[in-house]
């Protein structure tokens, strides 16, 4: 664990300028820099950065945070990366505090970093100079793999007798049992053997571009052993959550904003040769949660590119409904018939690949259509199946514009009315709550839109109401109002039977009851630093809208902005009615939708009582506020 004072230290040495500086171009326009931004493509900078207040923001695609966040953006870091990136940077040690346990892992797994790197360089040494590697040269050549892209990935050969590796590794001094653990060496019957032999070495990369395992060819096909095998789990390499390339398609995937996803080593290497450098593979496994996480740092969206033969369809289908129950975006590219991305790029030019992937990108719902429907498209039957079938994904999406843009296309594609559609997804999602009764309150629910459109609009103005009472609280929630209470104080006592409705507004009061309670200073600069990237990325946002509208005010139309600091008090007191007034609306509306739709014990009674009380409070706090109610 790195210690809390080398992370104070760091923070306060570090300018986000000097760093983002090394990522991109930056211009000072105002007290801003500005920059074309790293996150998304634009040709005018929308990206800036507030050097005295320490954050980034791009106001064309949102990305907002720290310096912290933006490394790990960028360059997919952990926070620990992050830290240690930034100490190499500014030259400053980095200091770790230990127990035991910790070191011991901690040694093992360095232990493990150096030896695999060493291993890598001893296979790629042994791929370009050794003479026994001659063989594997031809191979490389046969196959069409050009000398930079060997380089590229680190790509090595084992040599196919004997034990060349472990000799090695042990005329190094590494201990058996770290090699054991590597998984470049395996025990049997009390003797230790290597474990690739005859094979080119593909390193697979962490994040970072440490090696944390490899996987082998066979260069001949002839033979009874598999193709290809990898390292077997080990404390760095786990199967279900290493892509292949991913270290080296980071860059690009930020760029284009979406990421190819092929079967194996050498399609990824292919579309590398083809220019397409945004690809990644699993490796000898199915695509996994955990690598749609990895991937989703990136981008959100995902190119699915695979042969047409059955197993690569299958693989397909699949993922795909994973992919869309993560909530992110799927689209899938078909190779012609009897290709794989590899023979498809050594036939073609490098922009006739890339022309053809364009064109022949699909959505799911096209994609399942016609791979389900294939001859049937005249079977009603088997047209229905296939509908149900695509509905059954779109159910699983979580974001409702998502789910209805795909409604939409499903409704286009086959034709059919988008009520019908709509009516058919809600009796799925009802019949997934009677077969596991449970999730009824699914987020799934599909209600009348009319309704929903009232309910949102009420709903939006609680958020946005309780958003402004948590700002004048992180602004002024030091200074003293109405004499001699502390604003912060005289908030909690007036909203102390009110919890905000959106979980993030709820975390930040928690977060700022607790620093109240811990005596820290009310320091709005801080909370740009708070480890929560959804609580930094809020504070950003708000600061930056509130200080570009008080400056442009100011500066452009000579208007002097009537400050809410001059009368704090008046508009504490209205921001908390504005926000109590929505909240009780939001009773009256719930307590209608439970006189409408009575059960056999509904006390109808009570409710009208209640709807009354309710009814007269509104009516009060409206006139407080000035309010002239239309209902
Ligand atoms: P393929 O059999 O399609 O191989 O397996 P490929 O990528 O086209 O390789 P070449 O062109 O024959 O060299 C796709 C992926 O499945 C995994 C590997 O990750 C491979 O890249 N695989 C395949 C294994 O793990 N073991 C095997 O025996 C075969
Ligand atoms: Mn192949």
């Amino acid at each position: 664990m790195i210690s809390h004072q080398t992370i104070a230290t760091i923070q306060e040495v570090v300018r986000i300028e000097d760093v983002v500086q090394d990522f991109v171009t930056l211009k000072k326009k105002g007290n801003n820099l500005w920059a074309c931004c790293p996150f998304h493509h634009e040709k005018t900078p929308s990206f800036t950065i507030s050097p005295t207040k320490g954050f980034y923001k791009c106001f064309g695609c949102g990305a907002a945070g720290n310096v912290i966040t933006f490394l790990k953006s960028i360059e997919g870091f952990s926070f620990v990366e992050a830290i240690q990136y930034l100490g190499k940077k500014y030259g400053i040690a980095i200091e770790e505090v230990h127990d035991s346990q910790s070191i011991t892992t901690q040694n093992t797994q360095e232990s493990l970093y150096i030896l695999l790197n060493r291993a890598q360089q001893y296979f790629e040494k042994n791929l370009h100079s050794h003479t026994f590697g001659s063989v594997a040269r031809s191979y490389c050549i046969e196959r069409k793999i050009p000398t930079i892209l060997l380089e590229k990935f680190g790509i090595g050969y084992s040599f196919s007798t004997g034990n060349h590796f472990l000799t090695y590794a042990q005329e190094a001094s590494f201990d058996q049992e770290i090699l054991l653990m590597s998984g470049l060496v395996i025990a049997q019957e009390k003797k230790v053997y290597d474990r690739f032999r005859g094979r080119l070495i593909f390193p697979i990369h962490n994040l970072s571009g440490k090696v944390i395992g490899f996987g082998g060819r066979l260069l001949a096909n002839n033979t009874q052993q598999p193709k290809y095998i990898n390292s077997p789990e080990t404390l760095l390499y786990q199967k279900r959550k290493a892509l292949y390339g991913l270290f080296q398609a980071k860059k690009a995937i930020i760029q284009h904003d979406f990421c190819y996803v092929v079967e194996g080593y050498t399609d990824v290497l292919a579309l590398h040769q083809a220019g397409m450098e945004n690809v990644v593979a699993p490796l000898g496994t199915a695509l996994t949660a955990d690598h749609l996480q990895l991937i989703s740092r990136f981008t959100q969206q995902i190119v699915l590119l695979f042969d047409q033969d059955k197993a690569g369809v299958q693989a397909v289908l699949k993922s795909i409904d994973l992919i869309v129950a993560q909530d992110m975006h799927v689209y899938i590219v078909a190779l012609p018939p009897e290709e794989d991305p590899d023979s498809f790029v050594q036939k073609n030019t490098a922009a006739e690949v890339q022309s053809y992937c364009k064109i022949h990108k699909q959505n799911f719902v096209s994609f399942k259509a016609q791979i389900l429907l294939q001859t049937k498209i005249n079977d009603p039957l088997a047209k229905t199946q296939v509908i149900k079938n695509i509905l059954q994904t779109i159910v699983s999406i979580q974001d409702e514009v998502t789910r209805m843009l795909y409604i939409k296309m499903c409704s286009e594609y086959f034709q059919m009315d988008e009520a019908t559609l709509l009516a058919e997804c809600h009796r799925m999602v009802l019949h997934k709550q009677d077969s596991t009764k449970k999730n009824i309150s699914s987020h799934v629910e599909i209600t009348w839109k009319k309704k929903e459109k009232q309910d949102d609009l009420l709903q939006k103005s609680i958020h946005i109401q309780e958003r402004e009472s948590i700002r004048m609280l992180l602004f002024y929630g030091d200074q003293m109002i109405n004499g001699d209470v502390p604003l912060h104080q005289y908030f909690s006592d007036a909203l102390q039977e009110v919890t905000y409705t959106l979980p993030l507004h709820q975390k930040i009061l928690q977060c700022y009851k607790k620093n109240i309670a811990n005596n820290l200073p009310f320091d709005l600069k801080s909370w740009v630093h708070h480890t929560d990237e959804d609580i930094q990325k809020f504070t950003i946002n708000f600061m930056v809208s509130h200080y570009t509208i008080s400056d442009v005010w100011e500066k452009k139309y000579q208007i002097y902005v009537i400050k809410e600091e001059d009368e704090l008090s008046k508009n504490v007191f209205k921001n908390i009615l504005r926000l109590k007034l929505r909240l009780i609306q939001k009773f009256i509306n719930d307590n209608l939708t439970l006189l409408k739709e009575p059960t056999p014990t509904t006390d109808i009674m009570h409710l009208v009582s209640i709807h009354q009380t309710l009814k007269k409070t509104e009516t009060e706090i409206a006139h407080h506020l000035g309010i002239i109610l239309t209902h």
